[in-house]
């Protein structure tokens, strides 16, 4: 039979294919608390513009107030047939109230409905994510504290390069986060204007108040143009942007903690609680969670590109491959508040292998620009020089399968006759970090400053 929603015009119903590709309330009844609040917003206006009767309004009202009680206690009954959360909301709410139901969707359409029921549930997750990521900064501040002058090698390519501080370290994930935080809250008030009046997509001519629902849904305004308010996804794009952006970082770390905490490494130990054994090898104790949280990325970066895709080339206004937003962004937002959660515990249960960490950090020649510093400052070498020096240095050390401090003086004057015994001096890794006061640079003393104000900006 025909629609009873639009079924005026016509005279059969859908097929049951078209109902499966068409319906898309499997997914969308994750709107219900977002569509019910809206609903109740415009209501509340209807009446307050006088369009539609007080007693109307409070029947709605409470008859809302039902099915979201009827919907939160799992008695709903979804039906296919009413393609999605708008239709099945607002049925039953007809079969409560009777008429007064039906007037509900006076001066608006299901264009500029999905559009506020999808913004609002975009706007919780960015708040989601702003204080999923305030946690994890938490936990990694607190690493950085419990070790801010505990030295490592830092590396580029892969390759031992200069003696850092693991607080250093630390940090430089609180920076990436602290971005991720930023994005999520510009993109937040960003799409904090209410496209809820647009109607279709003209506007309507009934006297609506599209300031009153845009506060009353704690909108900062309502959007200024009706066509870009039904057509625009711009919001949920910028919400996969930030979280994409965001999950690379978690990924980034994920692969050092892979790393970190492998035999050939053990900087870290990572907690049972984050590990997994195997069934066959009895000594495994294997990084699960990190190597999933590397994946996590593809999955979040994938909803991103998929519904950029969609968007690209749609002419205005709504047209139903917008449809296809929903469970690219749900799926999306789902992924990444688990992998900070996930994360969060990861960072707080982990432990760094201290003397390791010390051991590694000396060895692969990572004090040789300490010595070419050296040869620049004591001897007044120009640097391309004392890199040359060095690098020779470095290469008799190699040959003898020695480090840098290990070389004698007299081994040292025979590449350069101006060392003097001082040079031992610099060529500590103690000494490395601690000289490396440079405003972002890995001293303890500069590691403290920004722990320091970190703490007072996560308080
Ligand atoms: N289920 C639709 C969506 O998710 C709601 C809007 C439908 N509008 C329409 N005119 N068919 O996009």
């Amino acid at each position: 039979s025909a629609n009873t929603m639009w079924g005026g015009r016509f005279a059969e119903g859908p097929d049951a294919i078209m109902t499966a590709i068409n319906a898309s309330i499997g997914f969308d009844k994750r709107l219900y608390a977002q569509d019910i609040a809206g609903s109740r917003a415009h209501a509340a206006m209807l009446a307050a513009t006088g369009i539609l009767t007080d007693k109307d309004a409070e029947v709605i009202r409470e008859g809302l107030l039902t099915v979201l009680s009827e919907i939160e206690s799992g008695q709903f009954q979804f039906q296919t047939a009413l393609e999605d959360i708008h239709l099945n909301v607002e049925s039953r709410l007809t079969q409560i109230v009777g008429d007064a139901g039906k007037r509900l969707h006076t001066a608006r359409s299901r264009n500029d409905q999905v559009a506020v029921d999808f913004r609002l549930w975009v706007r919780d997750q960015c708040d989601a994510a702003i204080s999923g990521l305030t946690a994890l900064m938490g936990a990694f501040v607190a690493q950085a504290e419990a070790g801010a002058d505990w030295v490592m090698p830092g590396f580029t390519h892969l390759q031992t390069a200069q003696p850092v501080t693991w607080g250093h370290h630390m940090l430089a994930y609180v920076e990436m986060l602290a971005r991720d935080r930023g994005r999520f809250i510009d993109a937040r008030a960003r799409m904090n204007e209410c496209p809820l009046g647009a109607a279709a997509l003209a506007g309507t001519s009934f006297p609506i108040d599209r300031h009153m629902t845009a506060s009353a849904l704690g909108f900062d305004r309502p959007t200024a143009n009706s066509l870009d308010s039904v057509s625009d996804r711009d919001f949920a794009l910028e919400f996969l942007g930030a979280a994409s952006i965001c999950a690379m970082h978690l990924s980034r770390f994920a692969e050092e903690l892979v790393i970190w905490s492998s035999a050939q490494f053990r900087f870290v130990r990572l907690s049972d609680r984050w590990t997994t054994g195997s069934s066959i090898m009895p000594q495994k104790k294997n990084p699960d969670a990190a190597e999933l949280l590397r994946a996590k990325l593809g999955r979040i970066l994938g909803a991103n590109v998929a519904l950029f895709t969609v968007m690209k080339g749609l002419a205005l206004t709504y047209s139903k491959d917008m449809q296809e937003d929903k469970e690219q962004v749900f799926d999306a937002a789902d992924t990444l508040m688990l992998a900070l959660a996930a994360m969060t515990g990861m960072v707080s249960d982990m432990n760094a292998n201290r003397e390791v960490l010390a051991q590694a950090a000396g060895s692969g020649f990572s004090t040789a620009t300490d010595l070419a510093d050296w040869l620049v400052r004591a001897l007044g070498l120009p640097f391309r020089e004392a890199h040359h020096v060095t690098g020779t240095l470095v290469a008799i050390a190699e040959k003898q399968g020695c480090d840098l401090p290990d070389l004698t003086l007299a081994q040292m004057q025979s590449v350069h006759a101006g060392i003097t015994q001082d040079v031992f001096g610099v060529l500590g890794v103690q000494n490395s970090v601690n000289s490396r006061t440079s405003y972002g640079g890995t001293a303890p003393v500069r590691v403290r400053e920004q722990i320091a104000r970190w703490k007072a900006a996560l308080a």
